[in-house]
């Protein structure tokens, strides 16, 4: 409900202009997943980013923007060749950039750190918001804190839609998971996590590989929202060899478990086709209520990395 009592629908670019212009909430699309905006130069806007997904205020924020030149102001430059050459090859895309935060990035944007993080999202309705409305976004995904992240409008209403102005509904998120982190803030060029743009690619465009981040403990972790456990259904989810599943499925509804598989004849043959359809599976899963999900390791292709990073999230001890 807003602050009327009511729940929110899905308002065009227009509305959703004026909605974050006047300080409020709106669920925005992305390539990756839905996200939860706030027009990034109004702290009170985004400090109601944390209250409406249940989320720690120390966790730093993403802001989206339409072009390169819109990031004036929001990092400390010179803009780094790394940072260059990523941004000429990936943007609008599933890329977030940590760079050196600039003056207009709040505390309570960058979470009180000393950098930012941003990138430019492929979504054309999201890119011609950004022109109509604030010229730059912060936005976590627009999921409850800790939840699977939404890939279509629905999943937003379900999560948030008591306590947001609208949805611009932009489809289905093409590529399903979220953008790829490379801090550029300090020395080598290190993967914070996984996402929509693979390792390989980005070694690739810079000519060098990346240090690994994405395993750090919590005390050190540089990306604070990568905790252990998250994307998480309510079931308890167990992560099997694809072979190990039938087996498991016998054995806990012997125990008088009720049980839902996620295998390669549900999700398909391909990474790619997971990281597409992983959330709106795991809801669709948890919808009916059962005592575990049981989904087999991600398959090989393009985005397994990502696809294996989420699963053992979503599967992580709460
Ligand atoms: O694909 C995406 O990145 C989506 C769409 C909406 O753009 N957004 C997203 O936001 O996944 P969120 O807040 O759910 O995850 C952002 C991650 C968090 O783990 C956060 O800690 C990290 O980015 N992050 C943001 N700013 C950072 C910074 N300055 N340093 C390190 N990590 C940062
Ligand atoms: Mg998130």
């Amino acid at each position: 409900m807003d602050e009327h009592g009511k729940r929110a629908g899905r308002v065009d670019v227009d509305a959703a202009a004026a909605h974050l212009i006047a300080g409020a909430l709106v669920a925005i699309p992305t390539e990756t997943v839905y996200g939860l905006a706030a027009d990034a130069l109004n702290p009170d806007a985004v400090r109601a980013i944390f209250a409406a997904k249940g989320r720690p205020a120390h966790h730093p924020l993403i802001v989206h923007v339409a072009s390169v030149e819109a990031l004036a102001g929001w990092f400390a430059p010179p803009l780094p060749e790394a940072a260059m050459r990523l941004a000429d090859a990936f943007w609008p895309g599933p890329l977030t950039l940590i760079l050196p935060r600039g003056p207009l990035a709040h505390d309570v944007v960058t979470g009180g750190l000393d950098t930012v993080g941003v990138r430019i999202p492929a979504h054309p309705l999201t890119l011609a918001l950004l022109e109509a409305g604030p010229r730059a976004l912060a936005a976590p995904s627009a999921n409850r804190y800790g939840h699977v992240s939404p890939t279509i409008a629905d999943h937003v209403l379900t999560d948030l839609g008591d306590r947001i102005a609208g949805v611009l509904d932009g489809g289905p998120a093409s590529v399903g998971v979220e953008s790829t982190i490379v801090d550029l803030s300090a020395g080598t060029p290190t993967i914070l996590r996984h996402g929509g743009v693979t390792a390989a690619e980005l070694e690739a465009v810079l000519g060098a590989p990346l240090a690994d981040g994405t395993h750090a403990a919590p005390t050190v972790v540089r990306a604070p929202g990568q905790v252990a456990s998250h994307y998480a259904p309510r079931a308890r989810l167990e992560v099997l060899a694809e072979g190990a599943l039938a087996g498991r499925h016998r054995a806990l509804e012997a125990e008088g478990q009720s049980v839902v598989v996620l295998g390669r004849a549900e999700l398909g043959e391909d990474a790619d086709i997971w990281a597409r359809s992983l959330y709106e599976a795991l809801r669709a899963a948890d919808a009916g209520g059962p005592d575990v999900i049981l989904i087999a390791e991600a398959p090989a292709g393009r985005l397994e990395a990502a696809v294996r990073d989420r699963l053992r999230r979503a599967a992580a001890p709460r």
